[in-house]
């Protein structure tokens, strides 16, 4: 049967994939967020750890989705998925390819589970997605696994509460272990950690609140899932509410899964970065 070995979560920060696509990991202001990174990369290079699919939970930037469209949770089902053009042209990183009878079979799972979702064969795929990849696989030909695209709509209001996404992890979690093929799935929660983008507070990054945040992902991952949309605002600038994701990955985990990594670095253009590398159990 497929079992979920494994969660990461990571920030997405699009200057990340522009220092890497531009050579730029080994200056001074890149290098210690890149070496943060290197314990995970070797990690799961290794044959034991290397997933056969990832499910990457991420929000799209308005790339494939604007005021037109805006589905809460979506998963994408066709073969493929493009990186999209944020501006600048599409990065030169590898098409993403789907384990799209996984995909299908999540989705069916999910929606009969009462949990609707929104099935999705045709969007390209932004930095959110795009970035992670990088960070834990360098600039390979080819991703070295399958990738389920599963997209949460965090930039307009009102995003998911967090329980929503953890009872999310729990539902997509029960899907995967009832897929009959033998398969290696780690799930990925990315974007945060603190920062806000625009407005007086532009840059604002609260370090105490995310490093309790990465504490309580192993210590007291129940009150993750309580905290309000407000809270995020608050605390964590007007884009900290990306944190709802990282929960889905909690919420897929066993309650006594196991931090194995932890980076923490600031700043990142004006973000906070954090990852984190959890065992299930
Ligand atoms: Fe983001």
């Amino acid at each position: 049967m497929a079992r979920i070995t494994a969660g990461i979560s990571t920030s997405h920060v699009p200057a990340i994939g522009a220092a890497m696509d531009l050579g730029k990991t080994q200056e001074d202001y890149w290098k210690p967020l890149f070496a943060g990174y290197e314990w995970t990369r070797a990690w799961i290079a290794r044959p034991e750890n290397k997933p056969d699919v990832v499910i990457l939970v991420y929000n799209d930037h308005a790339s494939a989705f604007d005021m037109n469209l805006i589905p809460t949770f979506a998963i994408g089902c066709a073969e493929e998925f493009a990186p999209a053009d944020e501006g600048w042209g599409p990065r030169n990183v590898p098409v993403v390819k789907n384990d799209s009878d996984l995909a299908w079979h999540i989705a069916q799972c999910c929606i009969l589970d009462e949990f609707d979702i929104t099935i999705i064969n045709k969007m390209d795929v932004d930095h959110g997605l795009t970035v992670p990849l990088s960070l834990m696989f360098g600039q390979p030909a080819q991703w070295p696994c399958k990738i389920v695209p599963l997209a949460v709509n965090v930039v307009t209001y009102p995003p998911p509460t967090g329980n929503r996404c953890w009872m999310l992890g729990e539902a997509i979690a029960r899907a995967v272990a009832s897929y009959p093929e033998d398969l290696n799935v780690q799930i990925w929660g990315t974007g945060g950690m603190s920062h806000q983008l625009q407005g007086p507070r532009a840059g604002l990054i609260n370090s105490k609140w995310d490093q309790r945040f990465l504490d309580d992902l192993t210590a007291d991952p129940q009150r993750l899932r309580h905290i309000p949309h407000l809270e995020y605002l608050r605390e964590t600038g007007s884009e900290g509410i990306e944190m709802v994701m990282w929960l889905i990955m909690r919420g897929a985990l066993s309650a006594n899964a196991r931090e194995l990594h932890r980076h923490y670095h600031v700043p990142a253009s004006n973000t906070a970065v954090g990852h984190i590398v959890l065992a299930n159990s």
